[in-house]
């Protein structure tokens, strides 16, 4: 299945000198993206995936490396200093409800956040840039990365060099709550820490008849969960997001037993990578306190992944005056609020400057669901605004 016609698309977006060089690519890179989506790869086994990218590449005159296992670097332009763009190319374990023609081919698994549109986005900007031979002023590094989706396949990039010789990097997520030709982005945090924790309720089972004879992990566990909800509420200033969501609870098998202990887990979330770290010790004393004053005992992990997305200034500001200059004024939220949500992008910004944006895609007449949604689909659409703001970013 190809896409609408060349030329057709974006709907209501204005023409850009730029787009020249991107149109003559744009029906193959749309049946390239739903290719990508029929065949869903999940972290670190994206082979298809980069085999794909490789051989696009090349075909393009590219050479290019493997890094992080199933990622792929290519390089454009002069040496010297180079600005780097990352798409990730991982999928979820979900099971696609959509019923279209580019549907998951592949039981269980979903390109349900883009992932499959970010690689596209990438791969065209690299086309676009081919045609445009050895004019570059300056060099230019494609990062398609693996493992994005908890994998930290970008934390893996940075150890084995995919930032050397890099001086700033640019990434992009697709967000489908807002329209397409608009840009989100930030100075400082764009997107959040993210930690887990894991624990288990000790007790002593026994009869539900005969309460003073066990040790109850459940109402022990039940008061663990409303109390931990007082340190976001009653510890945290107010003006510093935090989220401490309990996602699991598990115990007991039948209603007249007192289960032996109760298993619980659940994220965190901050803005402020100090203040996770705090969250995570304070659920944990918490625990502790409440079970220790039952007589039970907590087997406590709590395990912070993915650090703080920050964005830096001078490259935020940046992405801010590309966008309007591309999309307009009112196009662009230079003032984004940051997102609770985590990004393995935050490696490469520890790394270097640079800027991680929201580019919109929702259009009239989609459903629009929102990413990590069973019948969420990356929008075509975007490909053409997105290649073209990378393009200008490079040169910017
Ligand atoms: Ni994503």
């Amino acid at each position: 299945m190809t896409g609408p016609a060349p030329g057709a698309y974006p709907p209501g977006m204005n023409d850009h000198p730029l787009d020249a060089l991107v149109r003559p690519h744009l029906d193959r890179l749309v049946a390239f993206r739903r290719d990508l989506h029929r065949h869903p790869e999940l972290k670190y086994e994206e082979h298809r995936t980069a085999g794909k990218v490789e051989e696009a590449l090349k075909a393009a005159g590219y050479e290019t490396r493997r890094c992080a296992g199933t990622g792929v670097i290519a390089d454009a332009g002069p040496p010297g200093p180079r600005t780097a763009l990352r798409g990730d190319m991982d999928a979820l374990p979900l099971e696609e409800r959509n019923g279209f023609d580019h549907r998951s081919t592949v039981p269980g698994r979903m390109h349900a956040c883009g992932h499959d549109g970010h690689t596209t986005i990438l791969l065209g900007t690299a086309l676009a840039l081919a045609s445009r031979g050895g004019t570059l002023r300056r060099g230019v590094r494609f990062l398609f990365q693996p493992a994005e989706e908890g994998g930290a396949g970008a934390k893996r990039m940075v150890e084995e060099g995919a930032l050397d010789g890099v001086e700033r990097i640019f990434g992009m997520h697709n967000w489908p709550i807002f329209p397409v030709g608009t840009v989100g982005v930030r100075p400082g945090p764009m997107m959040a820490a993210a930690a887990l924790f894991e624990m288990k309720v000790v007790g002593r089972g026994g009869h539900g008849s005969q309460p003073q004879e066990a040790k109850d992990p459940i109402l022990a566990a039940a008061q663990v969960v409303t109390l931990a909800q007082a340190l976001v509420s009653r510890e945290t200033h107010p003006l510093k997001p935090a989220v401490v969501t309990f996602g699991t609870i598990h115990g007991g098998t039948a209603t007249n037993i007192i289960p032996d202990f109760v298993t619980l887990s659940g994220t965190i979330r901050t803005l402020d990578d100090a203040q996770a770290d705090r969250l995570g010790a304070r659920v944990e004393e918490v625990a502790r306190g409440v079970c220790g004053a039952f007589g039970l005992s907590v087997e406590f992990r709590y395990h912070r992944y993915y650090p703080v997305t920050s964005n830096h200034p001078e490259e935020a500001a940046l992405v801010a005056r590309v966008g309007e200059e591309l999309f307009g004024k009112g196009a662009v939220s230079g003032e984004q609020l940051p997102t609770m949500g985590a990004e393995d992008f935050s490696y490469f910004l520890q790394k270097v400057p640079g800027a991680y944006y929201f580019l919109g895609g929702s259009a009239p007449g989609r459903t629009n669901a929102m990413c990590h949604s069973t019948e969420y689909d990356f929008n075509d659409d975007l490909l053409l605004p997105a290649i073209r703001m990378y393009l200008r970013l490079v040169e910017a």
